[in-house]
């Protein structure tokens, strides 16, 4: 078991976004040569469309598409229609633009007006498609992780019971200041990733990136901190703008 953490920087967002799709095709080749298939779970926001997008272009012809499996570490509770979709912003960029079967995509149920029962069912979908047995939690080959101005990352906000979740694979998050509820892979589902890789792009994630990667604040604070691959590689990309507060 070993864990290694990477921090690059970037001078752009471009080149973060041209970095970050090198490493996905890179480590969707080696998973589907050595296991068969590549399991991947989107990140959501903003920051990812980029990628997503040089994905489904630049490096269409580099990623074996049938062998892919999609999942999202986090949604927000709205239809996969709604434009705060998580699944619509992925599908828009790159599901849409790709040959990849219906059936390897596997978004969150949002339509369920019933959030806990959107992340329960959606909890059985991971257990099935990857043959858990109880305590098990799935080991992705890749999750994709953003971080937000106030160090959250998926949908683990500071203070929120989420955070000390360690049985479920999927949980519903109420976020107090959104007055909403979102979806959300726990912990230990992150930690369990052969790879997971942070898109941190912009002067607005400085402060967060500073306090998740040089402060000592605690985790509850700024979740992006508890990430922390069991036996897995981590690696945070950074544009120089995000990491205009990085002493080290
Ligand atoms: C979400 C995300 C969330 C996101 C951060 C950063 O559903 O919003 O999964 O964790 O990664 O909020 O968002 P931006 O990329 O839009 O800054």
């Amino acid at each position: 078991m070993s864990t290694s953490v990477e921090i690059r920087k970037l001078t752009t967002p471009q080149e973060l976004f041209e970095a970050a799709a090198e490493e996905v095709v890179h480590t969707a080749n080696q998973a589907v040569a050595e296991r068969g298939r590549f399991t991947v779970a989107l990140a959501g926001g903003s920051t990812p469309r980029n990628l997503y997008n040089l994905l489904a272009t630049n490096a269409r012809t580099s990623l074996p598409w049938d062998r892919m499996f999609f999942f999202w570490s986090d949604e927000r509770h709205v239809p996969p229609t709604h434009p705060d979709s998580n699944y619509r912003m992925a599908d828009e960029a790159m599901l849409s633009k790709i040959p990849v079967p219906a059936s390897n995509v596997f978004r969150v149920p949002t339509e369920n007006p019933d959030a806990p029962a959107a992340a329960a069912a959606y909890e059985q979908t991971l257990r099935k498609f990857f043959s858990l047995q109880p305590g098990q939690f799935p080991r992705f080959d890749l999750i994709l992780l953003g971080m937000g101005p106030d160090g959250h990352t998926a949908s683990l906000f500071p203070e929120t019971p989420a955070l000390r979740e360690n049985s479920r694979v999927v949980v519903a998050n109420w976020v107090e200041k959104l007055k909403a509820s979102r979806i959300t892979f726990t912990l230990p589902v992150i930690n369990a990733a052969r790879n997971v890789a942070f898109l941190v792009s912009g002067v607005d994630k400085a402060p967060a990136l500073h306090a998740a990667l040089e402060g000592d604040a605690p985790g509850e604070q700024y979740p992006a901190k508890l990430v922390r691959p069991s036996d897995g590689k981590l690696i945070w990309f950074v544009d120089r703008a995000a990491a205009s507060q990085l002493t080290k």
